[in-house]
């Protein structure tokens, strides 16, 4: 194959960096081979800077580290023999070239000299070595490709707090465009392959540019020959916006500025060195992130401009290993000096301040151990020196935890619930960038393994974390590398005739809620398939539409109820059902009432056996109790644990079976419920253990109830509660304890994606950037984005067709702010009348309306 023709002078410079995964295989080579090719058929010359073979640059290091010379020349010689296969694999048998950097690797191996500038030669072998097999095998595919000494083009500059072994091993470059520089490399050829991570000093040396010194080099030749872009093709699509193996829903940033790719990069994400954006943001290059082994991922694009004016946290990243350092001075406020004192011990102990908190008497200050070689011994010596000051507390090991994202200060109000998670654990110190990009929490280091996945779901419930805004976020790293799951079936209100159907009913009146029996029922008959559970009960408050009641009593659902009301209803709708009664601070006639209608009755709390005794006399009573935690898709629906009014504690269970067994009431009955919408099929498992072990020492005990809180997933491509999972984990639970029989009480998950509501668009507004999109249907008929930040898709009925391109905040008509049905929903440019629907909106929607503005809430309509 043979190049396009020859390029013009002013042809564009595009680098591409491959790191040392990337050119260990002849499949690897061949998909560089490709990308270089199709630049070049952009119109482009090309640059490709390479890492060394993967594990190489340590195998490299440790030879530096072996005393004795035969153990050195054998390890080269492992080195050799690793590159001679990989040539062989490439289908070429003889390169002169490689045989002469083999020759001086082997020559430097056995040398007596053994300094910095020995060690930076031995390690700038490997980049040699793989960019000289490189330049063979482009060519030998047909892709003349020539070989560029990377030191002949990158001069190291001297730093004034460099040391011999900082100036060798961890050397920085100046880079401005070189006009000079990229037409002598434009006169090598069209497609040049160089090595990363290597220059040279003032006096021609090599030098080593540090710990993600590829990445470096790559940003150094883009700023040097003011290259159209740089593309960093690693193992990964680019930058997500946590780490993806701490949470797996971390979804993709397609777009960042410099400024926050920077901010996000010394916070904690690993693919991109922080060193390689500072070269980039003066000749504005663009640099691409992509994954070598999935090309057609989109990437993340850093570059100049914002993608959005909208402020949105980007990112969240935890460090470890933060030791602060708090120092109390009972003098300290306008004491001149101190402050200078005290930094200038820092200095002296040679360790840089992260972070800085102070008050009146008091400041504390974070020491990272990536900028700071931090070990006991050092930090002992700054505290005895320190304490000739000020008292001194040491705090560790810590985690900074940060938020990043442009405009940090102006999304205070939409962080109400993250910062409510951080009441759970101990904060140390805040710390609010002054420019704006970040917001740092240090924590326990214990404590932050859990933290990081609740914060990221909160952000992403919050709207902070705008992640449906296609500008600026891709997928989850689950969609694109999770395990494959079978995607689900789409909803019912996605068939044509179920379209046509809606519009039909919008059309008679809106706001409506529409519910879809068929799916009920389809729910319905999945949870009965579940072999560990013996009984099902439907908690009505999700939905007591008659209709619904009747078709789950059908389907041999009892149904739990929570007041007189509720128990009517049940009643009324399905006479032959099997009723609980279930209720919390509920007057005493209530319990009368049902007792008095035989429904099994569940207590919650000491206080109806203490004053109403006689209620209860000779009868069977469930227990609910508190687990001593709570969990769910919100802080407002979790029940258990301090700050929750549910449930009687289990320090309390001996009080009251001593007074249930002084009235002859037996416990028949243990009850748990933690919360809504949960999606950890494990967690029903965990309760029926607990609640089993306790049963054990009641002796009266026959059935658990392990309650409901079956979520549904809130965002299309999360998955969905596995069933399956969820029954085996009942019935290991239930082999332990055979004699109980289980119990649950779902709501949600039997009626909420059964569910949808229909409104019709009643104006567009246009203000400060934002486009505002007014429906009839308000927090009036559907409270739960305003109440739980819970996410609802949104799809305009009446153009399935058109382009979801504008950005809209989906507001109703009713006086308050919080009237939001979604916001940053891409959505097709709408116009008024167009009907909207709003998904799964069949639990906790028209059961929770109200008349609030005396406006009526949505009218319902069954689909049977
Ligand atoms: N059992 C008990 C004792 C409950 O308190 C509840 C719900 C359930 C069962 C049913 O939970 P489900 O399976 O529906 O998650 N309004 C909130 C949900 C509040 C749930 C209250 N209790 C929401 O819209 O998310």
């Amino acid at each position: 194959m043979t190049n396009a023709s020859a390029l013009p002078a002013a042809a564009p410079w595009i680098v591409l960096k491959f790191g040392g995964t990337s050119v260990s295989t002849p499949q690897r080579w061949a998909t560089i081979r490709a990308l270089a090719a199709s630049r070049r058929a952009e119109g482009a010359r090309v640059l490709l800077v390479v890492s060394a073979l993967s594990g190489v640059t340590d195998a490299l290091k440790a030879l530096c580290g072996l005393a004795d010379v035969g153990a050195r020349a054998a390890a080269a010689a492992d080195i050799a023999a690793r590159h001679r296969d990989l040539l062989r694999a490439l289908g070429l048998d003889r390169l002169p070239a490689l045989d002469a950097h083999l020759a001086e690797l082997a020559a430097l191996a056995t040398a007596a000299e053994h300094d910095y500038a020995w060690q930076a030669a031995v390690q700038s072998m490997g980049e040699l070595l793989s960019s000289t097999l490189g330049a063979a095998a482009l060519s030998a595919q047909g892709l003349a490709t020539a070989w560029l000494d990377a030191r002949s083009c990158l001069l190291a500059t001297p730093l004034p707090n460099q040391n011999e072994r900082t100036r060798r091993l961890s050397a920085s470059v100046e880079c401005n465009a070189d006009t000079a520089l990229a037409a002598r490399l434009a006169a090598c050829g069209e497609v040049l392959i160089t090595q990363g991570f290597i220059a040279r000093d003032q006096a021609g040396r090599t030098v080593l540019l540090g710990r993600g010194g590829s990445d470096t080099s790559a940003a150094y030749f883009g700023a040097l020959l003011a290259a159209a872009r740089v593309e960093i093709w690693t193992d990964v699509a680019g930058m997500f916006s946590a780490n993806p193996r701490q949470v797996p829903d971390a979804r993709l940033l397609t777009r960042l500025d410099y400024e926050e790719a920077q901010e996000i990069a010394t916070t904690g994400a690993k693919v991109l060195h922080p060193r390689s954006l500072s070269p980039l943001r003066d000749p504005r290059v663009p640099l691409l992130i992509k994954d070598t082994q999935r090309p057609e991922l989109d990437g993340t694009v850093i570059g100049p401009e914002a993608a959005s004016d909208a402020p949105s946290v980007k990112a969240i990243s935890a460090r470890k290993g933060i030791t602060l350092i708090a120092m109390e001075s009972v003098g300290m406020w306008q004491q001149v000096g101190f402050l200078a004192d005290v930094f200038a011990l820092f200095k002296q102990h040679g360790l840089s301040v992260d972070l800085i908190g102070s008050a009146e008497t008091n400041v504390t200050v974070s020491l990272d151990p990536s900028e700071n070689l931090l070990d006991s011994d050092a930090i002992a010596a700054l505290a005895a020196d320190l304490a000739r000051v000020c008292r001194v507390k040491v705090i560790a090991p810590c985690a900074a935890v940060t938020l990043v994202g442009r405009g940090m200060r102006a999304m205070l109000h939409r962080l109400s619930t993250v910062l409510a998670e951080f009441g759970q654990v101990k904060v140390h110190l805040i710390s609010q960038s002054s420019n704006n990009l970040n917001l740092t929490f240090v924590v326990d280091e214990a404590t932050v393994d859990a933290l990081l996945p609740r914060l990221h779901d909160l952000l992403l419930r919050a709207g902070a974390l705008r992640a449906g805004d296609r500008a600026l976020f891709g997928p989850s790293w689950q969609a694109l590398y999770g395990a494959a799951t079978a995607a689900p079936p789409p909803p019912w209100w996605r068939e044509p005739a179920a379209r046509a159907r809606l519009l039909a009913i919008a059309a008679e009146a809106t706001p409506r809620y529409v519910y879809h029996l068929p799916t009920l029922r389809e729910r319905a008959r999945a949870l009965q398939a579940l072999t560990a559970v013996d009984r099902w009960y439907y908690a009505i408050k999700a939905n007591p539409h008659p209709a619904l009641l009747a078709a789950l009593a059908a389907e041999g659902f009892g149904l739990e109820c929570v007041s007189p009301g509720e128990l009517a209803a049940a009643e009324r709708a399905a006479p032959q059902a099997a009723r609980l009664f279930t209720p919390n601070f509920a007057p005493r006639a209530d319990y009368a009432a049902a007792l008095a209608a035989d429904v099994p009755v569940t207590l919650d709390a000491l206080h109806p056996l203490l004053h109403w005794g006689e209620l209860f006399r000779d009868r069977e009573l469930i227990l609910r109790l508190d687990l001593g935690r709570g969990l769910g898709h919100h802080e407002k629906v979790r029940t258990g644990g301090a700050g929750s009014k549910f449930g009687l504690p289990v320090s309390d269970l001996d009080l009251f079976l001593r007074r249930a067994e002084a009235l002859g009431a037996r416990v028949t009955g243990l009850h748990a419920h933690l919360g809504s919408g949960i999606l950890d099929p494990r967690h029903w498992a965990q309760v029926c253990g607990e609640l089993a072990s306790l049963a054990d020492r009641i002796g009266t005990v026959a059935f658990l109830d392990v309650g409901g809180g079956l979520g549904v997933p809130a965002a299309e491509g999360e998955p969905a509660l596995d069933l399956a999972a969820l029954d085996a984990a009942l019935l290991e639970v239930k082999r332990a304890y055979p004699h109980y029989a289980l119990w649950m009480e779902p709501g949600r998950y039997l009626v909420a994606e059964a569910g949808v509501l229909l409104a019709r668009v009643t104006q567009i507004k246009h203000k400060e950037g934002v486009a505002y999109l007014g429906a009839d249907a308000g927090m009036n008929s559907l409270i739960r984005p305003a109440l739980y930040d819970a996410r609802h898709a949104i799809v305009n009925l009446t153009r399935p067709d058109d382009r979801a391109d504008t950005l809209y905040q989906v507001v109703g008509p009713i006086c308050e702010s919080g009237d939001v049905l979604g916001s940053d929903r891409r959505l097709p440019a709408a116009a008024e009348g167009d009907v909207l629907l709003i998904a799964d909106a069949g639990a906790y929607g028209a059961s929770m309306a109200s008349h609030y503005n005396l406006r009526k809430p949505a009218a319902e309509t069954v689909l049977s």
